[in-house]
């Protein structure tokens, strides 16, 4: 039988809720652990992951990839990665906002699925509508990154952290070192209670 998220992301690619669907190639809907301690939210699917259905696959992915494992000592199969917006916008423009209010009701009820600890906002897109839905004050991402607020939310207790989006740290290298930083951050609030068996063993 199919799992709650399944369902969801069934319910997803066959989405007609806003024009997006007319001129993306792949619906984006996410993917990693249903039971993340961690949940990534970027923007929207770029050229890269439009081809692949798949979210953060493209340079911006590559970066978030290693910061997962390098900085978290996570694997991407044991957090949630997803985006506001589930299918990309013609030539990567700004998400419009009758398009992120057609498609949030989808990510919060991935939220709802999942209950993580902790949410990353990855860029100013993410961290305004994440922070204005949680009631958390935004005022622009350079003030408000790196700083952990705790809500209690109705799908239980999450941290939100805001740091830039991968791809800003890809064209502006100033910015890597504060993306590191705040990974270093997210560190420490998680629990490392997604280890698998194999973590266990030694040869
Ligand atoms: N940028 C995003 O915000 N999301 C992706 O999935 C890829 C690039």
């Amino acid at each position: 039988m199919k799992s709650e998220l399944e369902s969801l992301i069934d319910e997803i690619k066959s989405c007609r809720k806003c024009t997006l669907h007319l001129t993306k190639k792949n619906y984006v809907p996410g993917e990693g652990n249903e039971n993340a301690q961690i949940m990534f939210i970027g923007e929207a699917p770029g050229r890269e992951e439009d081809e692949q259905g798949r979210p953060f696959v493209g340079n911006a992915g590559k970066l978030l990839t290693a910061l997962i494992e390098r900085k978290l000592g996570l694997a991407r199969k044991d957090v949630y990665i997803a985006n506001i917006l589930k299918c990309r916008p013609p030539n990567n423009r700004d998400p419009m906002e009758h398009e992120v209010d057609a498609c949030f009701p989808y990510l919060l009820r991935q939220i709802e699925i999942i209950k993580p600890d902790v949410i990353v906002c990855l860029g100013r897109h993410s961290a305004k509508t994440i922070f204005e839905h949680f009631e958390i004050p935004f005022r622009n991402i350079s003030r408000d990154r790196g700083k952990v607020h705790v809500k209690n939310t109705d799908f239980g207790k999450i941290s939100f952290v805001a740091t830039y989006h991968p791809a800003a740290a890809l064209y502006k290298p100033a910015y890597r070192e504060i993306i590191e930083s705040d990974f270093e951050k997210i560190s420490g609030l998680i629990k490392r209670k997604n280890l698998t068996l194999s973590d266990f063993i030694s040869d």
